[in-house]
C-alpha cells in the first residue's frame, strides 16, 4: 500500500512540475512570437537594441509612392546626399545605371554627367550632375533654400518644375563609425555651408572640434566626446527643417526641447521625401525606386557582404555612448526603417510577391556582430566625398 502511495505521489509530483515548466515554456514562446511581430510596445530607442522594427501607423497615401517620372516634362530629381550613407553609391547608380530614352553622358575623365533632356533642361539635381551647386552636401534646409535658383543659374533661365526630393539612410552606429574613420584619414567637410534661413553657422554657433588643419589620427573616444562633432544625430539633422529651431542658434531654447522639434522636422520631412532607400537593403531600395518612379535600372545594386575582418573593435562603453550621442538617429531609422518596409510590402502586395514571414524576419535582421554594411574598401570609395 505505502509504495502504491509512493508512485501516486511521485507521479504527481513530477506531472505538475511538467505542467509548470511548459507552461512557462510556451509562455516565452508566445512572447517570441509578439517578439517577431513586433506586437509588444516600446520605444523606438528600444526595439533598435533589441533588432526589431516599431510597427508605426502609416497611412495609406503614405505607403503608396506611384509617380510615373517625367524627365522629359518638368520633372526634376534632388538627391540629398548626407556623408557615410552609402549616397555616393545611389549617387552613381542615377547617373550611370539608370534605363533612360536619353541617359546621362558620362565622359571618362570627368567625375560629373551631364543629365539633360531632349530640351536641354536638367532632370537631376545631385554631386554626380549638377555638382555641389547648393554646397557641399547640402542638406535639406539648405536645398529648399537653393535649388530653384541653382537651377534656374543651372539651365540659365526660369521654368515650371516639380522636384522628387529622394535620399538615403543608413544604421546610425554605423555611419558613426564610418564617418570617425573618415574623419581620422583627415577628412574635414570644414567647406559645408551650414546655411539657414539666408546665413551660414557662425564659428561660435558650431565650432571646430581640432585646433589644426584637420582632426587626422583622431581617436573614437575624442571623436565621441565633442559635444559640436557635428557626425553626432547628423541624419535627423540634416533632414530637419533648421529654421525651425533657430538653425544653430541654441541659446533660445532647451536640449530636450530643441531635439524634439528637430527629430519632429526629420520625420516629417521624411515622409514627405518622394522615396527614401535604406542602404543595409540595397536590392529593395532599387526595387522600391524603380516602383516608386516608373524608372528601371540595367544592372541590380549589389548587396554587399560583411565578412568578420571588416569589423571595427570597440568596448561596450564605446558603443553605449555612440548610442547616446545618436540617440535622435535611431529614432529616425527605426522610423524610416519601419516606413521602408512598409512600402516595400505594399509594393509586393501589389505586385503579386508578398510573404509576410520572410518579409518580417528580413526587416528585423539585426546582424550585431558586423559593424559596417560596407567593407573597409567600400568605404575608402568615399575617400572624394570631400
Ligand atoms: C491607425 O490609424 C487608423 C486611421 O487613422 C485608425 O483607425 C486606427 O485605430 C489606428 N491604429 C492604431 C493601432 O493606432
Ligand atoms: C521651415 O520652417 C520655417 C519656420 O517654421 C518656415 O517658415 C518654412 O516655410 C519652412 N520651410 C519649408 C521649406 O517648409
Ligand atoms: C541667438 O538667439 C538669441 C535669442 O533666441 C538671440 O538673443 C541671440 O542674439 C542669437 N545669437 C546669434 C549669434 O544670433
Ligand atoms: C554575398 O553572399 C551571397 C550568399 O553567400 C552571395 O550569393 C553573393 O554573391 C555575395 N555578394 C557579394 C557582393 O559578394
Amino acid at each position: 500500500m505505502k509504495i502504491y502511495r509512493k508512485i501516486i505521489w511521485t507521479t504527481l509530483f513530477v506531472g505538475i512540475c511538467i505542467v509548470v515548466v511548459s507552461m512557462y515554456f510556451s509562455n516565452l514562446h508566445v512572447n517570441e512570437m509578439k517578439d517577431l511581430y513586433g506586437v509588444l510596445p516600446k520605444s523606438d530607442f528600444e526595439t533598435y537594441l533589441r533588432g526589431m522594427l516599431p510597427q508605426n501607423n502609416f497611412s495609406q497615401t503614405e505607403l503608396e509612392r506611384d509617380y510615373h517620372f517625367d524627365a522629359e516634362g518638368a520633372d526634376v530629381m534632388v538627391f540629398l546626399h548626407m556623408q557615410k550613407t552609402g549616397g555616393t553609391s545611389l549617387g552613381r547608380h542615377l547617373v550611370r545605371n539608370l534605363d533612360l530614352h536619353k541617359p546621362c553622358i558620362c565622359t571618362k575623365k570627368k567625375k560629373r554627367c551631364d543629365c539633360l533632356t531632349k530640351k536641354n533642361t536638367i532632370w537631376l539635381f545631385s554631386r554626380y550632375s549638377t555638382g555641389w551647386a547648393c554646397g557641399l552636401h547640402a542638406d535639406w534646409t539648405e536645398l529648399k533654400e537653393c535649388v530653384e535658383d541653382a537651377m534656374n543659374r543651372k539651365e540659365g533661365f526660369t521654368r515650371k518644375r516639380r522636384y522628387y526630393f529622394i535620399s538615403i539612410f543608413r544604421d546610425p552606429v554605423k555611419r558613426f563609425l564610418s564617418e570617425w574613420k573618415h574623419v581620422r584619414r583627415g577628412a574635414t567637410w570644414k567647406t559645408a555651408e551650414l546655411k539657414c534661413s539666408g546665413r551660414s553657422a557662425t564659428l561660435e554657433e558650431v565650432p571646430f572640434c581640432y585646433k589644426d588643419e584637420s582632426w587626422r589620427g583622431v581617436s573614437l573616444d575624442d571623436f565621441l566626446n565633442c559635444p559640436n562633432n557635428l557626425a553626432r544625430n547628423r541624419q535627423t539633422r540634416m533632414l530637419a527643417n533648421l529654421s525651425k529651431i533657430n538653425c544653430y542658434n541654441k541659446t533660445g531654447m532647451s536640449e530636450v526641447e530643441r531635439d524634439e522639434k528637430m527629430l519632429a522636422s526629420a520625420k516629417e520631412n521624411l515622409l514627405d521625401l518622394s522615396f527614401f532607400g535604406i542602404t543595409e537593403f540595397q536590392r529593395y531600395t532599387q526595387k522600391l525606386f524603380e516602383y516608386t518612379f516608373s524608372l528601371k535600372f540595367i544592372n541590380d545594386f549589389v548587396q554587399f557582404n560583411v565578412t568578420r575582418s571588416d569589423q571595427t573593435k570597440i568596448t561596450e562603453e564605446q558603443k553605449r555612448k555612440i548610442l547616446d550621442v545618436n540617440r535622435l538617429d535611431i529614432k529616425l531609422y527605426q522610423y524610416a526603417k519601419d516606413l521602408f518596409f512598409q512600402r516595400v510590402r505594399e509594393m509586393k502586395r501589389r505586385t503579386k510577391d508578398y510573404n509576410p514571414i520572410v518579409d518580417h524576419i528580413v526587416a528585423n535582421t539585426f546582424d550585431d556582430s558586423s559593424d559596417y554594411a560596407f567593407s573597409e574598401d567600400q568605404d575608402q570609395e568615399y575617400e572624394d566625398d570631400y
